[in-house]
């Protein structure tokens, strides 16, 4: 029980990458405050998991509604060890299309989400003195969707945002890490990039690994970032994308 005796945020909990994390946290032994504005899958996902999971309503997106958060979780578990910032949407337009309350939107859900909560939680671990925070970056983060302007640019600001946070919280031994996943079977991929069989294809002919991740290979990644094991590892991107970004255009493409 890697994580025994430490208590989880995780964003954007109610299904998919989130639910995985909060799942994978409970089974090694942590506390998790899951958090999410679909109050109804939310609260029935933290039912599941048992008396070691509790859900708080949050658009985190809203600072007033994080510092909720933030009082929820330490009055019903005491401290926070472990945020995971995983809350995320997608918009599709293209650049020319796009307007600036969807670019704003994007970037306020995305990214900035990401500050307010990892500000919101990194106070408190250093009151404790030690506290892992993981932020769910993605491959777009440094590759290019044409019709996925604000979400490409706002995973390239949580790789900086990343950083820098690794390097301003490391002297209170609070450790920054983000993790890039590839394609991962849930239904934001469903409807940005897997909603027909050729999408389908376009996909699966750029990754080696011939598939498709699953939540549950992303949750192993933010248990190993959560926990002692990566005690040393701070200000690291983490990409689990079946090797697409090792993919060299010199590699044919499988039709
Ligand atoms: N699935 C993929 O292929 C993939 C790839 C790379 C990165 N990611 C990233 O992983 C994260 C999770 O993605 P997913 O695929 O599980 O998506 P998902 O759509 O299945 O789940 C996202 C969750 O976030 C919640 N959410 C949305 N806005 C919120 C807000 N303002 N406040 C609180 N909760 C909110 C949704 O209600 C939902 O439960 C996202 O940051 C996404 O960008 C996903």
């Amino acid at each position: 029980m890697k994580l025994n005796q430490k208590v989880a945020i995780v964003t954007g909990a109610a299904q998919g990458i989130g639910l995985a994390c909060a799942s994978r946290f409970v089974q090694d032994g942590a506390k998790v405050m899951l958090t999410d504005i679909n109050q109804a899958a939310g609260a029935a996902a933290a039912g599941r998991l048992g008396s070691g999971a509790a859900f708080c309503l949050t658009d985190v997106s809203v600072k007033a509604q994080v510092d909720s958060l933030i009082d929820a979780t330490l009055a019903a578990f005491g401290r926070i060890d472990i945020l995971v910032n995983n809350a995320g949407i997608t918009h599709a337009a293209d650049f020319l299309d796009l307007t600036e309350d969807d670019f704003d939107r994007v970037l306020r859900i995305n990214l900035k989400s990401m500050f307010l909560c990892g500000q919101a939680a990194a106070r408190v671990m250093v009151r404790q003195g030690s506290g892992s925070i993981i932020n769910m970056s993605s491959v777009n983060a440094v590759l290019a969707i044409p019709n996925q302007v604000p979400y490409v640019v706002s995973k390239g600001g949580i790789n900086q945002l990343t950083k820098v946070m690794a390097v301003g919280l490391a002297q209170y031994g609070v450790r920054v890490n983000a993790i890039g996943p590839g394609t991962i079977m849930t239904e934001l991929a469903k409807q940005a990039v897997l909603s027909s069989e050729d999408a389908r294809k376009k996909i699966l002919s750029r990754t080696p690994l011939g598939r498709c991740g699953e939540p549950e290979e992303i949750a192993s990644i933010a248990a190993f970032l959560a926990g002692d094991d990566s005690s040393y590892m701070s200000g690291q991107t983490i990409y689990a994308d079946g090797a697409r970004l090792a993919l060299n255009y010199t590699v044919p493409v499988k039709e």
